[in-house]
């Protein structure tokens, strides 16, 4: 069995790479390996912050371990929020955030977007980057109750329901994260 950090606390997110992953890997969080830091996350693109995080661990710790960063990116607000999805309206509150972003696009007829994940692996010192995209675009009003941040405001390409209509399990199987995810553990298995 082959042990991984993930540089996350987020349960739901732990669970859901362990369950991809399958049994030959063990996931540990960093409660679990005793880490209580603040890490930081001060880059300008996912790539960075991913890196940065899995190195603040791997540098500390010294075991195999991978982070990730993502965020949605809307091509007519060049890439924004991009980097700053979690506080672009200066909080983290989910409903500021998607009412500034249909505040910016107005009515605006080119709403194409994606979900973009970057997780970087570290073993033996040698970082690996895996990444995940969805394509879709951005409603011009709010709906559905499931999922987090940008859910409501997201209908993925292929869909006529946004990622907030969706039950969770559809959009683990067809998400940015879950793509990546798949990419890293497709690449364990080759060790
Ligand atoms: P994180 O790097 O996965 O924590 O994501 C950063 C931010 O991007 C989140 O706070 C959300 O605002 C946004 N985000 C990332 N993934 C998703 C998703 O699957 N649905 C909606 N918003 C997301």
């Amino acid at each position: 069995m082959m042990e991984l950090v993930f540089a996350s606390n987020n349960r739901h997110k732990v669970d859901e790479v362990q369950s991809i992953a399958g049994d030959k890997f063990l996931i540990r969080s960093l409660d679990e390996i005793g880490c209580y830091d603040e890490i930081p996350e001060t880059g300008n693109t996912f790539e960075a912050n991913a890196g940065q995080k899995s190195r603040f661990i791997y540098e500390r710790y010294n075991l195999a371990c991978f982070a990730d960063d993502s965020g949605l990116e809307i091509d007519a607000l060049n890439g924004e929020p991009g980097v700053d999805s979690a506080h672009y309206s200066g909080s983290r509150d989910f409903g500021n955030n998607i009412a500034l972003v249909l505040e910016k696009l107005g009515n605006n007829s080119e709403r194409r977007a994606r979900f973009r994940t970057v997780i970087s692996l570290i073993i033996d010192g040698t970082e690996h980057l895996f990444e995940g995209s969805i394509e879709g675009r951005i409603t011009e009003t709010i709906s559905g109750t499931r999922g987090f941040g940008y859910d409501p405001i997201f209908i993925p390409s292929g869909y006529d329901i946004t990622f907030a209509e969706m039950d969770a399990a559809e959009k683990n199987r067809i998400s940015h994260r879950a793509i990546a995810v798949h990419k890293m553990i497709g690449f364990l298995r080759t060790l």
